[in-house]
C-alpha cells in the first residue's frame, strides 16, 4: 500500500553550491537547518535589489528507507521549486526540472540504500534563466527562490495510479455522469481489479462500482463511466457541494495504490451573451492574485495560502480569482473549491515569447498545470496564452491543442492587450485599460465606454464571442494607504464604475480588477522602491479604500458593510472639506449626525451606478470650514427601517488602541505552520491612523520565527508580521508596544 511521508522539515541549506556537496558523507553540519516552504533569501519589505535572490544554492536532507521496503518503488514529489532545480539521491541523478510554477515528480527507486540512510542533495538555480518562462524579457513581479513548496517521499508498490482526470457530465440533468480517465503504470503483466466509490463530503457513500483490467508492463490507459447518479447537488459560488471520488487498485484482495479525488459537478460556460454556471448566468465579480508576500516572498504554507483565498472570497465578496501569472499552490485552489470561488488559472509567463527551447518548456508547463489541476471543479478557465503577449499563431495553436486534449472539458483563455488579435481560444480575454488617470475626473465619465471598450471594437470580429475583460485598473491607479485620501477614492470609483460598466453590459462576461493586493516587483516596474501598488490591498492584505467597495457588494446577511471612504477632516482633500462623501455600504439608506446636525437619510446611487447590486451612498454638501468648528460624526446604516450598523469618525483623533491580532488561535506542531498578525494604531472609535509611522517594538514569549521584524515602524498606520512555528509544542505569547501605548497579549498555541 502507498505511503506518502512529508518532507518538509529538517533540510540544511547552504546559500551556495559545490559538487562536494552532493557526496553522501559531505558533512553539511555547518548548514542553517530550515523547514520547507522556504525563501532562499528573506527580503525587506520594499527599496532592495531584486538580484540579492538571484543565486544558486544547496538543499540537503536524509531520510531512512526501512529494510522491508525493497520490492517498493520510490518517488520524490515537488509541487514547487523556484525555478530551476537538478536532484540528487545518494550522489545519483535522479532528474531535472525547470520552471517554478508547476509540480514534479522524480522515480529514485534504483538509488535508494535499504536499512540505512539515504542522502537527497538539490541543486537550486533561482537566477532568471532566459529559456525558462516567465524569463527572457522583463517582468512585472519578482519571482524569488528556493524550496517554497511541499516535497513529499511516495512509496509505492509495484502497480500505480497515475493522471486521474474526473469528469462530470449532464450536469443539469436528474441523472448525472461521472467519466473517470486513469492511467496504470506498472512493471509487470498481471490482472488487477479497480475499484470506484462516490461519496458525499461526509463521506456517506453514493456509489460503488468495481471492474477487473489487465496490466501490460508500462503505461496502461482506461476509461471509466459511471451514470445515472441521482440526488447529486451541484457546485456552484453560493453552495460549492462536493463529492469524494475514491479508486483501488486491488492485486489479491490486497489495495496495491488508492487514490481520492475531490470534485465537483457543475457546468461553467462562456457565451456570446455571458457567462453562465449551472445554466443561470451570473456576473463575474474578480480580482487577480500575485502569491507573493513581505519577507517571505512566495514560501506561505497551507494555512497562508488558503486564507487568500479566504480574504478573496469571504471579505472581498469576489466570485473569481485569476491567478496571474501563473499556477498558484494547490492549497489556494483547495480553498476555492471549499468556498466557491471561481478560477481562471494561467501558464507562466509575461509578455515574452523566447526560442523554440523556451516555447517547449513553456509548454511542458502548461501540461504540468492541466494534469496536476484538472480535477478542481473552483478552475473553470485555462489561460494558453503569455499574458499580453503578441499574437504568434503557431506557438498558440499548440498551446490550445494541449489544453483541449488534456482537458476537453474547459474553454481556454488567452490574456492579450491588443485588439484584432486572433481568437484562437474559447474565449477573449482583455486587459482593458482604457479607463486612466490621464483623462477628466472620473465623475465626468458619462460615456460608458471611458471605462470598458466595446467588445467589436477590441476583437474586430463582426460577431460577438465569449468575452472576459482579465485586467483593468492597476498602473492607471497605484494607490498607497498613507496617499491624499481623494487618490484613494478615486482608485475605489474606478473599480465600481467599470463593475458598473460590466454588469450592464450584454456582451461581457465581467471584469477582474488589478489586482487583489500589492507586490514586489522589478525596477522597471512600479514606485522605485520594487513595489506595485495596484492592489485593492496592501501587501498585508489589508484594505485600501477600493476594497470596501468589493466587500460592500456582499449581501448584507452575510456582512453589513458601512464603510465611509474619508479621514474625516477639514484639511486632507485640495480645497479642504469631505464632499463629496462617497460610503460604501450594503445597507438601504445611510444616516449621518455631526456636531448636534442631523443630515438626515442618504440612499445608495442607483442612477451612477445602475449594474451594481449596492451602489454606495454619496453626500455632497458637508459644511466644513476651514479652522471653523469640526464635529465628530455618526453614520447609521439601515435595512428594513431599522438601524443595523453605526460607524464614528471622530473630529478631533487620536491614539488610542493598539490593535494587535492573530488570524488563528491554534497552530500546528507537526509542520511549518504559519499565522498573520496584525498590527494598526487606532483612534478613540476604532478608526485607522493611516498617518501614524510609530516605530512599534514586539516583546515575544515561545519558540517560534517571525516572518519579518521585532522591531518595526508602521506603514500608513499600521502592518503585519506572520509567527510561524518550529515544530515544537508551546504557547507563544505577544505583546506589542510603541512607548507606553501597548496592546493587548496575544496568545496562539502550537499543539
Ligand atoms: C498589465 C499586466 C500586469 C500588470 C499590470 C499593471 O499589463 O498584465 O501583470 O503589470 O499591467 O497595471
Amino acid at each position: 500500500m502507498k505511503k506518502i511521508i512529508h518532507l518538509n522539515s529538517e533540510w540544511k541549506f547552504s546559500p551556495s553550491f559545490k559538487t562536494e556537496f552532493i557526496k553522501r558523507d559531505f558533512n553539511d553540519f555547518e548548514f542553517e537547518t530550515i523547514s520547507i516552504p522556504h525563501t532562499n533569501k528573506q527580503l525587506p519589505y520594499n527599496c532592495f535589489d531584486e538580484k540579492v535572490y538571484q543565486f544558486t544554492s544547496c538543499y540537503r536532507k536524509t531520510f531512512f528507507a526501512d529494510a522491508d521496503l525493497k520490492n517498493n518503488r520510490f518517488f520524490i514529489d515537488f509541487d514547487g521549486v523556484m525555478s530551476c532545480v537538478k536532484v540528487f539521491v545518494n550522489e545519483n541523478f535522479a532528474g531535472e526540472h525547470k520552471g517554478g510554477y508547476t509540480a514534479f515528480s522524480f522515480e529514485i527507486t534504483d538509488f535508494i540504500f535499504y536499512g540505512k540512510e539515504n542522502v537527497i542533495c538539490l541543486e537550486v538555480d533561482s537566477s532568471e534563466r532566459k529559456e525558462v518562462p516567465p524569463f527572457g524579457g522583463s517582468i512585472d513581479y519578482l519571482t524569488y527562490g528556493g524550496v517554497y513548496r511541499d516535497v513529499f517521499l511516495r512509496v509505492t508498490d509495484s502497480a500505480l495510479i497515475k493522471n486521474v482526470f474526473i469528469r462530470t457530465s449532464n450536469v443539469l440533468d436528474e441523472n448525472k455522469k461521472l467519466n473517470i480517465q486513469l492511467q496504470i503504470e506498472s512493471s509487470e503483466c498481471f490482472d488487477v481489479k479497480l475499484e470506484f466509490e462516490l461519496s458525499d463530503i461526509n463521506g456517506a457513500v453514493i456509489r460503488n462500482s468495481s471492474q477487473t483490467v489487465k496490466l501490460n508492463s508500462g503505461i496502461n490507459g482506461f476509461f471509466f463511466c459511471i451514470d445515472n447518479l441521482q440526488n447529486i447537488k451541484l457546485w456552484d459560488v453560493d453552495f460549492p457541494n462536493l463529492y469524494f471520488v475514491k479508486i483501488n487498485l486491488v492485486n489479491n484482495k490486497i489495495v496495491e495504490d488508492s487514490v481520492i479525488e475531490r470534485i465537483g459537478f457543475r457546468q461553467a460556460e462562456f457565451t456570446a451573451q455571458g457567462f453562465f454556471l449551472n445554466g443561470k448566468r451570473i456576473t463575474i465579480r474578480g480580482l487577480n492574485r500575485h502569491q507573493s508576500f513581505p519577507y517571505a516572498g512566495y514560501a506561505m504554507p497551507k494555512r497562508i495560502q488558503r486564507h487568500d483565498a479566504e480574504i478573496l472570497k469571504n471579505e472581498l465578496g469576489i466570485n473569481f480569482v485569476r491567478t496571474s501569472h501563473y499556477p498558484q499552490s494547490v492549497h489556494f485552489l483547495d480553498a476555492c473549491d471549499e468556498l466557491g470561488l471561481l478560477v481562471f488559472e494561467e501558464m507562466p509567463g509575461w509578455n515574452y515569447i523566447g526560442d523554440e527551447e523556451w516555447q517547449d518548456n513553456a509548454c511542458t508547463a502548461l501540461a504540468e498545470m492541466i494534469l496536476k489541476d484538472r480535477n478542481h471543479p473552483s478552475i473553470i478557465l485555462w489561460g494558453t496564452r503569455i499574458n499580453e503577449s503578441d499574437d504568434n499563431d503557431i506557438f498558440y495553436k499548440r498551446t490550445v491543442e494541449i489544453a483541449r486534449t488534456l482537458d476537453g472539458s474547459r474553454q481556454t483563455g488567452g490574456v492579450r492587450c491588443i485588439a484584432n488579435s486572433k481568437l484562437l481560444e474559447d474565449v477573449y480575454t482583455m486587459n482593458d485599460f482604457v479607463f486612466g488617470l490621464k483623462q477628466n475626473s472620473i465623475w465626468n465619465m458619462k460615456d460608458e465606454t471611458a471605462f470598458l471598450r466595446r467588445q467589436k471594437e477590441v476583437t474586430g470580429l463582426e460577431t460577438y464571442v465569449p468575452y472576459l475583460v482579465t485586467e483593468f485598473g492597476g498602473h492607471m491607479y497605484p494607490v498607497k494607504i498613507f496617499d491624499q485620501e481623494e487618490r484613494l477614492i478615486e482608485q475605489a470609483l474606478l473599480h465600481m464604475f467599470v463593475h458598473n460598466t460590466a454588469a450592464l453590459s450584454e456582451t461581457i462576461c465581467g471584469t477582474v480588477g488589478w489586482c487583489a493586493f500589492d507586490y514586489n516587483t522589478h525596477y522597471e516596474f512600479g514606485s522605485g522602491d520594487r513595489i506595485c501598488y495596484h492592489g485593492v490591498m496592501d501587501m498585508f492584505r489589508l484594505p485600501k479604500y477600493a476594497a470596501f467597495f468589493y466587500k460592500s457588494q456582499m449581501p448584507p446577511e452575510k456582512n453589513t458593510v458601512l464603510e465611509p471612504l474619508t479621514r474625516w477632516t477639514v484639511g486632507e482633500r485640495g480645497g479642504g472639506g469631505v464632499s463629496p462623501l462617497i460610503i460604501c455600504t450594503n445597507c438601504e439608506a445611510v444616516g449621518l449626525k455631526t456636531g448636534g446636525k442631523d443630515y438626515g437619510m442618504f440612499y445608495p446611487a442607483k442612477e451612477t451606478f445602475p449594474g451594481l447590486e449596492h451602489p454606495p451612498v454619496i453626500i455632497e454638501n458637508i459644511k466644513a470650514d476651514w479652522g471653523g468648528s469640526w464635529r465628530d460624526a455618526e453614520f447609521t446604516g439601515f435595512i428594513n427601517g431599522k438601524a443595523v450598523i453605526t460607524v464614528k469618525r471622530a473630529a478631533a483623533p487620536v491614539p488610542s488602541q493598539l490593535y494587535l491580532k492573530a488570524d488563528d488561535e491554534v497552530l500546528s506542531a507537526s509542520e511549518a505552520d504559519c499565522t498573520r498578525c496584525v498590527i494598526k494604531l487606532l483612534d478613540q472609535y476604532g478608526a485607522e491612523m493611516h498617518f501614524a509611522y510609530d516605530v512599534v517594538t514586539l516583546e515575544i514569549d515561545g519558540a517560534c520565527e517571525i516572518i519579518g521584524k521585532k522591531i518595526f515602524a508602521l506603514t500608513g498606520g499600521r502592518s503585519c508580521f506572520w509567527i510561524k512555528t518550529v515544530f515544537t509544542k508551546t504557547e507563544i505569547k505577544i505583546k506589542a508596544s510603541i512607548g507606553t501605548l501597548v496592546s493587548e497579549t496575544i496568545t496562539v498555541s502550537v499543539e
